[in-house]
């Protein structure tokens, strides 16, 4: 992901509130659990178990889950466009911990 920035992608998360449902690496308040843990994401196979873990499907999908997997329980998250692309890069920067 060439154009994405990583730091403004964490700072999108801690404002967004993501941990408010998922713990993530690097986001130490709120770690909530509704949601799968983001950790080692850059390894793992499927996004939400069904679409293809590539930097613009994932992308897609932190913006707007419901449009992309049809049935899904990640909400629509007030992202626009480039600012998905920097959430995403920081979630494949994130590595295990
Ligand atoms: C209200 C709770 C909630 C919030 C807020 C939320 N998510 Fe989720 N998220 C979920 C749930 C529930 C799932 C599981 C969806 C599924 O499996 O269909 C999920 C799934 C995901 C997945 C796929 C996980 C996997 O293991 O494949 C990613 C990536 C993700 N969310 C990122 C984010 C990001 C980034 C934000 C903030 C912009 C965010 N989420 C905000 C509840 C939430």
């Amino acid at each position: 992901m060439p154009q994405a920035n990583v730091a403004h992608g964490m700072a999108l998360i801690e404002r967004a509130g993501c941990g408010a449902c998922h713990v993530i690496p690097g986001i130490f308040w709120p770690r909530g659990e509704s949601g799968p843990s983001l950790a080692g994401f850059a390894e793992q196979g499927l996004i939400a178990g069904r679409l293809p873990n590539r930097p613009d499907v994932l992308a897609a999908y932190v913006r707007n889950a419901p449009a992309t997997l049809p049935g899904t329980t990640m909400p629509a998250m007030p992202l626009s466009a480039q600012d998905a692309r920097d959430v995403a890069a920081y979630l494949y920067a994130t590595g295990k911990r």
